[in-house]
């Protein structure tokens, strides 16, 4: 890169620049919607234990394309340097994922989250419903959610994944061997992998059968622990003082 800089005009230097914090811009804001949806992701979690509980979330994660991985994608799929069109064109840049127990609760978990008045759907692919060939099952939901900065409110793209645990568990040992085989993976671990997929499935569903035979909605709890004497006493006042 030193020799290429050092061979570039000055405007052309300038316009790099100027790229660069485009850039970083547009990365940033994907940062700030991967907040807003932790936020909102955490809310519904705390809410159902406190109200239910139940937790019907295991797991979170949640990355951002660094600007490596956006570019190299930008270039293999032929996008033009403009923001606006990499903005809507790649989905992924922000990527949360959701690890549930049970499949009843990855649905109830996408609908609390696209009920919600700030969220637009953009797109939803149902993997679960409908498996890839190779038995990758997973909701996929493409949400478009405003983020605010100073000039005001910005829509931002998120890619979020919903599975079960035994969805993971499979997803991430068929990536891994997708990568460690470069693609090409062997017809025989192919085959062996839509076998596995097929008995994470039955496992997902046994499960979740047992489950609701055992599961009666438990009442809310008493979660009033931040309640010391003194408060108790102030409430018992008040509560009085209205009769
Ligand atoms: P991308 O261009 O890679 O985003 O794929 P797409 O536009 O076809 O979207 P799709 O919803 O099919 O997949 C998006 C993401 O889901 C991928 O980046 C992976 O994280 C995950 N995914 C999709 N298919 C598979 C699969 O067969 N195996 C695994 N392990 N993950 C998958
Ligand atoms: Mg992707």
């Amino acid at each position: 890169m030193r020799t290429e800089e050092s061979a570039m005009t000055s405007e052309q230097l300038d316009s790099l620049r100027t790229l660069r914090m485009d850039f970083s811009r547009l990365i940033m804001q994907h940062r700030f919607v991967v907040d807003e949806m932790l936020t909102k992701i955490s809310i519904l979690r705390e809410e159902s234990v406190h109200a239910h509980s139940y937790n019907p979330i295991e797991h979170i994660s949640s990355r951002v394309k660094s600007p490596r991985s956006l570019l190299a994608k930008i270039r293999r799929r032929g996008l033009p340097l403009e923001i606006d069109v990499i903005r809507k064109e790649i989905t992924d840049i922000a990527g949360i994922r959701i690890t549930c127990s049970f499949i009843a609760d990855t649905y109830h978990v996408l609908e609390l989250l696209t009920a919600q008045d700030d969220i637009r759907v953009v797109e939803i692919k149902d993997y679960i419903a409908h498996p890839k060939p190779n038995g990758y099952r997973s909701l996929h939901a493409i949400l478009e959610v405003p983020v605010f900065l100073h000039g005001g409110p910005v829509p931002v793209i998120c890619e979020v994944q919903i599975r079960t645990i035994a969805m993971d568990f499979w997803a991430s040992l068929e990536h891994k061997i997708h990568y460690k085989f470069n693609g090409d993976v062997p017809d025989r671990l192919i085959d062996e992998l839509t076998e596995a997929a097929d008995a994470s499935d039955q496992l997902d569903r046994r499960m979740e059968q047992l489950h609701s035979e055992v599961h009666d909605r438990a009442p809310a709890v008493d979660t009033g622990e931040d309640f010391d004497d003194e408060a108790m006493r102030i409430l018992w006042d008040l509560s009085r003082r209205e009769g």
